[in-house]
């Protein structure tokens, strides 16, 4: 007998141990607790330990979504990592993964490059190849952030944070059901969010090497706050509107974690009340594509979601992308 929902089987997610806080910063820069808690609403982040890769964090994550799924490794067909940090330039992170968790031969991908919108972008996707095939998805959401960005550089460093977040798609009869879910892009504005050193555009060189030129994260704060503002909410009502539900409808709003204000402004133009919004921002800073899969983790674990609760995942990053799913518990 087929299943008759598609959509969520397990969920789990991952903080490296150690916590930096706005006053460690201001000891390494020049910034301050009260610049930064003002501007972002981050108070500290997690920093994972220099021996630790992409899969240290991302593997915690998935097996804990494998034992909340009530699933071994060997169900699982296919692994799908969305990161901007990955293990190595190539192969790719899901290779890596798939290794570490002792997965069978397995389908392996990543996501690579869609920023902050990566996992929700994976959900889009790997949607369809559980409608298609039938078959059951590991999805990671991962980022070792701190490993790849300019320490030396106060205008990004302190924005963020290391994580993981993973979840099991597949066909259940007690699936998470998704009822819908989109993606976009576009690239008119790719420049205005970039990491661009270290491609064939700027190839690696000895200078970049020196000017930590590959570690650097360009942005245009405010033109990202606009778009992100924008393209958040636009992404929501569409995922609203193919399932006929309003924003009253959802118990809560798991937005990108990039900044508090953005949270508020997106939370004001979909009419949505403080107390249907997750925000965990002060304690984790912009975890990138870890962002929505351990907000979402974590608002199961605190009871924030209900049986029968509708949830509402929306993300902007890199690109521009942006993605958004809505969650039947
Ligand atoms: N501590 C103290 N001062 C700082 C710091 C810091 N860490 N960083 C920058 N400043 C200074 C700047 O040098 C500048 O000084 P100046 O006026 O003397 O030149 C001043 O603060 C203002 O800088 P702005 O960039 O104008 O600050 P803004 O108010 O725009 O806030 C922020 C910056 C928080 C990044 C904001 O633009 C923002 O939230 N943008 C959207 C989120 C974003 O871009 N995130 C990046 C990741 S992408 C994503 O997740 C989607």
């Amino acid at each position: 007998m087929t299943a008759t929902k598609l959509g969520i089987l397990g969920f789990g997610g991952y903080t490296p141990d150690h916590v930096m806080t706005n006053d460690d910063w201001s000891k390494h820069v020049d910034t301050s607790d009260e610049w930064i808690t003002a501007r972002t609403g981050i108070k500290e982040r997690r920093i994972a330990d220099a021996r630790q890769t992409t899969i240290d964090l991302a593997a915690p994550a998935a097996e804990l979504a494998l034992a909340d799924a009530g699933l071994g490794i060997d169900a699982i067909d296919e692994i799908v990592v969305a990161t901007d940090t990955p293990e190595a330039y190539a192969p790719d992170t899901a290779a890596f993964l798939q290794r570490r968790l002792g997965a069978r031969e397995v389908t392996g991908y990543d996501l690579g490059g869609s920023g902050c919108a990566g996992f929700v972008l994976a959900l889009d996707v790997g949607m369809s190849r559980v409608a298609q095939k039938g078959r059951r998805l590991l999805v990671v959401g991962v980022e070792l952030l701190s490993r790849l960005m300019d320490w030396e550089d106060r205008s990004t460093c302190v924005l963020f944070g290391d994580a993981a977040g993973a979840v099991v798609l597949g066909p259940a009869d007690d699936a998470v059901e998704i009822l819908a879910a989109t993606a976009g892009t576009d690239g008119a504005q790719a420049e205005i969010l970039a990491r661009l050193a270290g491609g064939t555009r700027e190839p690696f060189t000895l200078e970049a090497a020196q000017t930590r030129a590959h570690m650097k994260i360009h942005f245009n704060g405010r033109e990202v706050f606009r778009q992100a503002v924008k393209r958040m909410v636009k992404a929501s009502r569409e995922v609203l509107d193919q399932a006929g539900k309003n924003t009253e409808d959802l118990a809560l709003v798991i937005p990108h974690q990039a900044n508090r204000r953005i949270i508020d402004s997106v939370a004001k133009s979909l009419g949505a009340t403080p107390e249907q919004m997750f925000v965990n921002i002060e304690k984790y800073g912009n975890t990138g594509s870890a962002s929505v899969p351990l907000a979402l983790f974590q608002a199961r674990q605190q009871g924030r979601i209900q049986p029968g609760d509708l949830v509402l995942l929306t993300a902007f990053g890199a690109g521009f992308h942006w993605s958004a799913a809505l969650l039947q518990f």
